[in-house]
C-alpha cells in the first residue's frame, strides 16, 4: 500500500497541481479532499496550460478515476464552467465522480463572503470571495445542503423550510442584502441536479472498498496549504477547511491507516496571497524580483502574491502538523539569478532576544518577532540541462541539502519549470525503485 497525499506546505499555490498531475500517471484513483473553487491549480503539459478549481488535477489522464470528495464544497456555476471548458478542449470527464456527501456553495454563500470582505471589518481575511467560509460554516452548523439532497425533492423542500427563514433574516438584517425565495432556490437546485447528475457517485463506498482490497494506488490532492488550515494555520487568516495530511482521511472517506506517504509541496521560497502574518516577507526589490520572475499572481483572483525567503521554521511545523514524509521543492528555477539566497532558521523576539526554533502558533506574538537568516550562495545559471537532482549545479544541490537538513525530511522531487517534463524525481511513491 503506497497511497499518497499531495499537500501544500506553505500558504497555497506551491505547485501542488503540477506534482499531482505528475504522480497521477502511476495512480489508479485521484481524490480531491477539501476546499472549493477558491483553489487555482495549474498543470502545463507540452506547453498547454490547464487550470483546475474543483476538478482533480489528475483528470488529464483518461483512465483514472477522479473523485471530488465529501470534504469539498462545490459551487455549481463554477463547476459547470470548469467542466465545460475542459470538455471544449477535448478532455474526457467520463471518469469524474462527485461524492454525494460533498457540500454545495449556494448563491447566498457567495453574497455573504463578498459582503463580509468589503464591510470594513477590522480583520479582513482577503478571501477569494468564492463563498468558502459561509459554506463550511453552514455545513458545520448543519444548515448546509449536500449534493445528494438535490435528488430528493421532499427532503429538499423540508430542508429549505428550515434553512431559508434563518438565512433570509440574516441576509436582510445583518448583511443588508437580497433574500432568496423557496421557489427560486428549488429552481436553482433542480437545474444543478441535472448538471451534476452524470458525475454523482452513489456507489463510492464500493469503489473505494474494492480499491483498497485490490491494493489500487490512491493519490489524494490537497488544496490551499497547511498554513491556511482552519485548525493549524495562521487563524483567522486561513481558509475554512483542513488541507493538512489528516484532512485527506476525513475529506475522502479513506481512513488514516490506508495512507502511507504525505508529500509536502513547498516552493524554494515562500508566497502568500491575502492577509495575515508572513515572517520572511520581502517588501523590497528582492520581493518584487521573485514575484516577477516567478509570475506570482493568483490563478483564481489574479492578485499579486506576497513573496519572501524560504522559512525552515514554518516548514518544520508543517512536517509535524501535516504528517509530511517527504518534500517536493518547486520553482527552484525562479532563484537562478540571485547572488545570495537567505533561509530563515529561527525567529527572534526583538524585545528580549528570545530565539524560537519551533514555530510559535500564537500569531499575536509574531508582531514582536523577526527572522534569523543564514545566507547561501546562488548558483547563477539555468537548470535546463539537469536530468536528475544529481546533475543540478553544485550550489543548487547545496541549497537543497541545507533545506533537507533544516526541515528534517528528504526532498524526493525537484521542479525546475512549469511543464510536466521539467521535473527531477528521485523517488516515485507508486514505483518501488529509487530513480535518482
Ligand atoms: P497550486 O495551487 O499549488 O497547484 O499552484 P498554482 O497552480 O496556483 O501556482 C503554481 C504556479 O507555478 C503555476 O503557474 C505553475 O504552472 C507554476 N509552476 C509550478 N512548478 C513550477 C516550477 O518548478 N517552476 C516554475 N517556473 N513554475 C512552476
Ligand atoms: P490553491 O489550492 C492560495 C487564501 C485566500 C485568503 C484565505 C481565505 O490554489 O493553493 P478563502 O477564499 O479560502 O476563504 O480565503 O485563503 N486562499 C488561497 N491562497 N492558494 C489557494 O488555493 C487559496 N485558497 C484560499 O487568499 O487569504
Ligand atoms: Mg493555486
Amino acid at each position: 500500500m503506497n497511497n499518497t497525499v499531495v499537500v501544500g506546505a506553505q500558504w497555497g499555490d506551491e505547485g501542488k497541481a503540477k506534482i499531482t498531475d505528475l504522480l497521477a500517471e502511476d495512480a489508479d484513483i485521484i481524490i480531491r479532499y477539501q476546499g472549493g473553487c477558491n483553489a487555482g491549480h495549474t498543470v502545463v503539459v507540452n506547453g498547454e496550460t490547464y487550470k483546475f478549481h474543483i476538478i482533480p488535477s489528475g483528470v488529464l489522464y483518461n483512465d483514472k478515476i477522479c473523485f471530488v470528495g465529501a470534504g469539498t464544497v462545490i459551487h455549481p456555476e463554477s463547476f459547470k464552467k470548469e467542466a465545460q471548458e475542459l470538455l471544449d478542449r477535448g478532455v474526457s470527464l467520463s471518469s469524474l465522480k462527485i461524492s454525494p456527501l460533498a457540500s454545495i456553495t449556494l448563491p447566498y454563500h457567495i453574497d455573504i463572503d463578498g459582503i463580509s470582505e468589503t464591510s470594513g471589518k477590522t480583520n479582513k481575511i482577503g478571501t477569494t470571495k468564492k463563498g468558502i467560509g459561509p459554506t463550511y460554516s453552514d455545513k458545520i452548523g448543519r444548515y448546509g445542503l449536500k449534493i445528494q439532497d438535490l435528488y430528493d425533492e421532499e427532503f429538499l423542500n423540508k430542508r429549505l423550510d428550515d434553512i431559508l427563514p434563518l438565512k433570509n433574516a440574516a441576509l436582510e438584517k445583518v448583511f443588508n442584502s437580497k433574500t432568496y425565495s423557496k421557489e427560486e432556490m428549488l429552481k436553482y437546485c433542480r437545474e444543478y441536479a441535472e448538471i451534476f447528475r452524470p458525475y454523482v457517485c452513489e456507489d463510492w463506498v464500493k469503489i473505494l472498498s474494492d480499491a483498497l482490497k485490490h491494493d489500487k494506488k490512491i493519490l489524494f490532492e490537497g488544496a490551499q496549504g497547511i498554513m491556511l488550515d482552519i485548525d493549524y494555520g495562521t487563524y483567522p487568516y486561513v481558509t475554512s477547511s483542513n488541507p493538512i495530511g489528516g484532512g485527506a482521511g476525513t475529506g475522502s472517506g479513506v481512513g488514516p491507516t490506508n495512507i502511507k506517504n504525505v508529500i509536502g509541496v513547498t516552493k524554494a521560497y515562500v508566497t502568500r496571497v491575502g492577509e495575515g502574518p508572513f515572517m520572511t516577507e520581502l517588501l523590497d526589490e528582492t520581493g518584487d524580483k521573485i514575484r516577477n520572475i516567478g509570475g506570482e499572481f493568483g490563478t483564481t483572483t489574479g492578485r499579486p502574491r506576497r513573496c519572501g525567503w524560504f522559512d525552515a521554521v514554518l516548514s518544520r511545523y508543517c512536517v509535524l502538523v501535516g504528517g509530511l514524509t517527504q518534500m517536493a521543492i518547486t520553482k527552484i528555477d525562479v532563484l537562478n539569478d540571485f547572488d545570495e539566497l537567505k533561509i530563515c532558521v529561527a525567529y527572534k523576539d526583538k524585545r528580549n532576544g528570545k530565539v524560537y526554533e519551533d514555530y510559535p502558533t500564537n500569531i499575536n506574538l509574531h508582531n514582536y518577532l523577526e527572522p534569523v537568516y543564514i545566507t547561501m550562495e546562488g548558483w547563477k545559471q539555468d537548470l535546463n540541462g539537469a536530468k536528475s537532482i544529481e546533475q543540478l549545479p553544485q550550489k543548487a544541490k547545496d541549497y537543497l541539502k541545507k533545506l533537507e537538513e533544516l526541515v528534517g525530511i528528504p526532498i524526493t522531487i525537484v521542479s525546475v519549470g512549469p511543464d510536466r517534463e521539467q521535473t527531477l524525481m528521485k523517488e516515485n511513491p507508486f514505483k518501488t525503485k529509487v530513480l535518482i
